[in-house]
């Protein structure tokens, strides 16, 4: 088991983030926040590559950075920014990657065939880099990242770049890792981590917001959110209440909105998203509909 335990960041005399306490078992773990609110520094804490100021990060109990390379070799990391060597193909550089980690020899050219092939690429297995999408070189980055078959596995944004399509494969290959395994996923888009999160970790305020299941969160607005029709030409009016989303149709839009108070309109049934886009509303714009 990981657990953090109390732990705040300050970067000079900027603090990023404050009394965070987390405890991860095997499954799926979202870090779900906006731009800036934290998900890399708590992020890079896990993986030792920064030290908490105050608290401690255990595992097994014991304190990770005490662990050093032991700990290590039980990670698997991708980074927000990766990196590649884009003349190299996937099974030059994940033989490369492999050496410098120190991973094993034996059976390594099966292990990295196996790993190419869990991620969808046998086909670009010798291709160079170069030509590759976004979502494919993510793809290499997910696969460098389980060389190791680690037992904590960390993706920083792993969707970043990706096309609808890439995005659902990329939801079946986390799936697929997190059956024996603890997985640590960042991301600021909900719909990456909806069907597949075990937990969802909401970072507010330099805090930790929320600790829960996708159900549990959205169940929260029970009752608050509402959905009406606005005819062409009519003027839009949901009293107080804030704007989730709104879908053009036949004659008219259909809007999706939250309101504290009674409003006209259907009530809906809240989801993960619409929890999201309240909880975040006051935040920066651009983060909230990227
Ligand atoms: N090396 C650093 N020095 C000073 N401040 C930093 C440093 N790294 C991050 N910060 C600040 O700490 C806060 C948290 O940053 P962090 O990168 O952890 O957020 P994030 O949630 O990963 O954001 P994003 O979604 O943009 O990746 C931000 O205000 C950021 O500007
Ligand atoms: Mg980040």
């Amino acid at each position: 088991m990981l657990t953090v335990s109390d732990v705040t960041k300050y970067y000079g005399k900027f603090k990023a983030i404050e009394h965070i306490s987390l405890d991860f078992e095997n499954g799926t773990y979202a870090l779900l926040a906006p731009n800036g609110a934290g998900k890399t520094t708590l992020i890079k804490m896990i993986t030792t590559l920064l030290a908490p100021t105050e608290g401690e990060i255990l595992y097994n109990g014991a304190e990770i950075r005490r662990l050093g390379a032991e700990y290590r070799s039980l990670i698997g990391y991708l980074p927000q920014k990766f990196g590649f060597y884009k003349n190299n193909t996937p099974v030059q550089y994940l033989d490369y990657l492999a050496a410098l980690k120190g991973v094993p020899k034996a059976g390594l050219k099966e292990r990295i065939g196996k790993l190419i092939e869990l991620v969808g690429l046998s086909e670009s297995a010798n291709t160079k880099m170069r030509k590759f999408s976004g979502g494919m070189l993510q793809r290499v980055g997910i696969a460098q990242a389980m060389l190791n078959d680690p037992k904590i596995l960390i993706l920083d944004e792993p969707t970043a770049g990706l096309d609808p399509k890439e995005r659902v494969r990329f939801r079946n290959i986390i799936s697929e890792l997190s059956r024996d395994r603890i997985v640590i996923l960042s991301t600021h888009i909900v719909s990456d981590i909806e069907s597949i999160a075990n937990r969802v970790i909401m970072l507010k305020d330099k805090r930790i917001y929320r600790n829960d299941t996708v159900d549990a969160i959205g169940a929260e607005l029970e009752g608050r959110v509402y959905e009406t029709f606005i005819p062409n030409g009519e003027r839009m009016n949901i009293g107080g209440g804030f704007l989730l989303s709104s879908r053009q149709e036949r004659g008219g839009a259909s809007v999706r909105f939250y309101s504290e108070e009674k409003a006209e309109g259907t009530l809906c049934t809240p989801d993960l998203e619409d929890f999201f886009l309240v909880a975040y509303r006051d935040a920066d714009d651009s983060a909230k509909w990227s």
